[in-house]
């Protein structure tokens, strides 16, 4: 390898741990030639690079492959085979109707080999979702306009919510992320995810090589509920089938969804947290990878390696759809 190329290589690597540490990974054990001091790479590194393909990189590099080798791994994700998408098209990625045929509730397993007692904890959705994922004829405008800026559909407008919060980002995303409901910065803005758990949330997306303005964020609920409490479930009721709206004009290739409410609300299950997040599930055939939400992280730092650890599944899963 030329010289020039190790040395991109070994700055890419150094972000990348950069990235790692602020995640909250503590300790990456390194061998052989390759020595990384945390305090230099802090005092020399001090302007993130983005890396969209460090995954690639780093499998082509012998010298970073001990690195590689000693970062505790992931299970591999066996994902689908994905179909192939004509150019231009998102709906390519969509399940056949005819697999999903039959009426009823539909017990879905999570879709990726997971830890056994997974698989004693099936998502439950219901055929009609499955089957109704809308074909995209409106735009993320025209369904904003539809919510409107006073929107009353909830209890939640009389609640002391002062702003509205769509959902905002790339409206061609392949990534999106979707919470639970805005707090007080957030209502306060009138945009997602802008407050402390907001500037974790954007690390967090740019652990993987990517920017806010790539993906597309949103909420269940598009107002804050009194203390930052759960949405009850007539307030999701009456909003998450715009999500759902905004999903079919995306078609994002995976949903990244923070949090157990959020999680337990999109997926339609109760099984905890801890159980859903590290495989993926489907969301009207677009794959869910459920995680802890960054508020809880502020809160449980040690919480960030499983988010990190859910985020290369995500990322790897992204590399492979080109
Ligand atoms: N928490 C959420 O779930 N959503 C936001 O937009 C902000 C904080």
């Amino acid at each position: 390898m030329p010289n020039s190329d190790l040395n991109n290589l070994i700055a890419d690597v150094r972000e990348q741990v950069l990235y790692l540490q602020e995640l909250g990974v503590e300790t990456i054990a390194l061998s052989g030639e390759l020595s990384v001091e945390s305090r230099e790479l802090r005092a020399e590194s001090p302007e993130r690079l983005r890396i969209p393909n460090l995954r690639s990189k780093i499998a082509n590099s012998e010298a970073i492959s001990n690195f590689r080798s000693e970062i505790p791994d992931i299970k591999p994700v066996r994902t689908k085979t994905p179909e192939s998408k004509p150019a231009g098209s998102r709906l390519a990625s969509l399940p056949s109707l005819s697999k999903l045929s039959g009426s009823g509730p539909v017990r879905t397993k999570v879709d990726q080999g997971g830890p056994s007692e997974m698989e004693n904890a099936p998502t439950t959705l219901n055929a009609a979702e499955l089957l109704s994922l809308p074909e995209p004829t409106e735009t993320i405008e025209q369904i904003r306009a539809e919510i409107g800026p006073d929107c009353t559909r909830c209890k939640l407008s009389d609640l002391g919510r002062s702003k509205v919060v769509n959902s905002t980002g790339n409206f061609n995303a392949d990534l999106m992320f979707v919470g639970e409901a805005p707090g007080a910065d957030e209502d306060e803005k009138g945009k997602p995810f802008v407050g402390r758990a907001g500037q974790l949330l954007t690390k967090i997306i740019e652990s993987i090589g990517l920017t806010r303005e790539d993906v597309f964020i949103g909420n269940i609920n598009r107002c804050r509920p009194p203390g930052n409490r759960a949405p009850e479930m007539d307030e999701t009721i009456a909003c998450k089938p715009y999500l759902k709206r905004e999903v079919a004009v995306v078609r994002p290739k995976v949903i990244v969804v923070l949090g157990a409410t959020a999680a337990q609300n999109l997926l339609e299950t109760k099984v905890p947290i801890g159980k859903l997040r590290g495989h993926f599930h489907d969301y009207l055939g677009v794959k869910v990878m459920p995680t802890f939400h960054p508020a809880y992280l502020l809160r449980d730092p040690h919480k960030k390696r499983e988010v990190w650890e859910d985020m290369k599944i995500v990322r790897d899963y992204l590399n492979t759809q080109g």
